[in-house]
């Protein structure tokens, strides 16, 4: 498919979700330790930041530790944290030359604090990135983003700096951690699993959901492909009916 086609497809892909699932499968296939399924699709990350880039998506989501995976044993998440870490010293001169902003969401206090520490300093110094914002969901639940969200709209409501009767959808979701990024257009779980694990329970209220069997540290860019061709031919209705959302798919073509 040409970068044209790409760019210019319909339904716009403005925001891409991941929900990176299979690694520790991926390792026990192959009789090695989980860590090595990790190490693996952290390669897989790098791999899909150059895609996404290329296809001019704007915003990439990647739930890479959930609030639940705290529940894991205590050597799988140190050697996360550390794989982490790693990425984030090998990625930082690719994303300052690039553009690639970091954004991190989730209860960031859990984290240790040379973690926060290096999150923090990433986030800083790539702020200014405009090719591709790469949100990570680290330490992230989402019934926990929305509890967080609601208690600091009710400490503002007590203290007279909010009005309850004002709030609504658009302004209840800048509580949240995702603030002022897009919601997402299309949602991809690897893995074969077929569920959302926590993810984005507000955001996706309308995404394109795409499910496949493949790992995540197999996943390609010939997979990526696959999905967003899929997600291609998707009809978004948004609880419309289609007499509704056609003049509009005609006017945005016309528009192209
Ligand atoms: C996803 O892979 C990565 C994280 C949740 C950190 P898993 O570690 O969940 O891999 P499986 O599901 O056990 O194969
Ligand atoms: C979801 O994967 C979380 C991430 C990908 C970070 P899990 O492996 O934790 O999900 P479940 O337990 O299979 O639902
Ligand atoms: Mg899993």
């Amino acid at each position: 498919m040409s970068k044209l086609t790409k760019t210019t497809r319909r339904p716009p892909l403005e925001h891409l979700a991941i929900i990176m699932d299979g690694n520790g499968r991926w390792a026990k296939q192959r009789e090695l330790p989980r860590i090595a399924g990790h190490q693996q699709g952290v390669k897989t990350v790098t791999r899909i930041v150059d895609e996404c880039v290329s296809h001019g998506i704007r915003f990439l989501s990647l739930f890479a530790f959930s609030s639940e995976n705290w529940g894991r044993p205590r050597p799988e998440i140190d050697a996360l944290m550390g794989l982490l870490l790693q990425f984030l010293s090998s990625q930082r001169l690719k994303m300052l030359t690039e553009g690639i902003r970091l954004r991190v969401i989730g209860d960031l206090s859990r984290l240790s604090a040379p973690v926060q520490a290096a999150l923090t300093d990433a986030e800083r110094e790539t702020a200014q990135g405009q090719t591709l914002t790469l949100v990570l969901a680290l330490s992230y639940g989402g019934r926990d983003e929305i509890m967080r969200a609601a208690k600091r709209i009710a400490r503002e409501a007590l203290e007279g700096r909010l009005n309850i009767d004002q709030l609504d959808n658009k302004s209840f979701s800048t509580f949240l951690d995702t603030g002022e990024i897009p919601e997402p257009d299309l949602l991809i779980r690897t893995s074969g699993e077929i569920r959302i694990s926590n993810f984005f329970l507000w955001q996706a209220a309308y995404a394109e959901l795409y499910f496949t069997d493949v790992l995540w540290p197999d996943f390609d860019a010939e997979e990526l492909q696959k999905a967003l061709d899929d997600y291609l031919q998707r009809k978004r209705r948004f609880g419309l009916t289609d007499d509704q959302v056609e003049p509009q798919l005609r006017m945005r073509e016309s528009n192209d």
